[in-house]
């Protein structure tokens, strides 16, 4: 551990599987990531990435979505919208396309599964929430309980060369384009859809007899390494927001060693 190293206390929210979620459960119980999972929310009841929590003695909770659905919206939303509502809906960047009624409406049901969420996690008091394999937007209400000014609270892993093929099918979005390469990204979560700051990213090669199953497999070996890497620098205190000359946010990795990392990283995944 490096002098500076703070032991991070992580929340992860899960939607499926829990792959990525495994790997940092491995990394931890290896000492090789600095961290302790408080707690591992799904929005998905039957989400295996719950069992594997429970396996390693990680409490766990469920917030269904589905209880926030449409039929909800009309009896109840109204009287119970958190009181920054008006300022969620100015600042989304999430819904676009959609007239103005139905935006206030998608985001209320958002916000108000998130309420039961935020209940959670608020007494954990987390240092950082992990989006792995989430498959639900974020909305600005959530945000602002962890994004200030100067720092920001939420990460997540995409599996695309971003700000290529936003979106929930990376995989088959970059495989379906005829690209050479893919990608992944992990990245601070914004007001929009897969827009926020960079932290790090890795490539893949895609070969022309490779199938869409071989490249997903391909890029979660990226996805494991280097989402734990990008927590390990947080706690390390490796990560620094700077802006860009255009004043967009960015994100400096400090590790010296984080040449290496990525050079290692992509001789494995060009390895044939
Ligand atoms: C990963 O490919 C991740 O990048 C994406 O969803 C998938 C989740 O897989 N957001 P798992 O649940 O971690 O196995």
């Amino acid at each position: 551990m490096k002098e500076k190293t703070k032991k991070l206390k992580i929340a992860v929210l899960i939607s499926g599987g829990g792959t990525n979620l495994q790997a940092m459960i491995d990394r931890i119980e290896a000492g090789k990531l600095d961290a302790e999972i408080s707690l591992v929310v799904s929005n998905n009841p039957d989400a295996y990435g719950l069992v594997r929590a429970q396996k390693h003695g990680i409490p766990t909770a469920v917030v269904d979505y589905r209880n926030y659905g449409k039929r909800f919206l009309a009896e109840v939303v109204q009287s119970t919208l958190p009181k920054e509502f008006d300022e969620v809906v100015n600042r989304q960047r999430i819904y676009s396309g959609l007239a103005d009624g139905e935006v206030r409406d998608r985001l209320a049901r958002l916000a108000l599964a998130e309420q039961e969420v935020l209940a959670l996690l608020k007494p954990l008091n987390p240092d950082l929430i992990c989006l792995a394999g989430f498959m639900r937007l974020i909305s600005p209400y959530f945000i602002g309980h962890y994004n200030t000014e100067d720092r920001y609270g939420i990460m997540n892993i995409h599996p695309a060369l971003l700000p290529a093929f936003p979106g929930t099918d990376g995989y088959g979005a970059t495989f379906s384009y005829g690209c050479r390469f893919g990608g992944v990204t992990v990245h601070f979560i914004d007001e929009g859809e897969d827009t926020g700051p960079i932290i790090a990213q890795a490539i893949y090669p895609i070969w022309p007899e490779d199938t869409l199953e071989v490249v997903r497999r391909r890029g979660l070996e990226l996805e494991y390494a280097i989402y734990s890497q990008c927590i390990q620098w947080m706690a390390q205190g490796d990560l620094k927001l700077v802006r860009g000359e255009d004043g967009r946010p960015q994100v400096r990795i400090l590790d010296p060693e984080y040449p290496a990392f990525l050079e290692q990283l992509t001789q494995q995944a060009f390895a044939r």
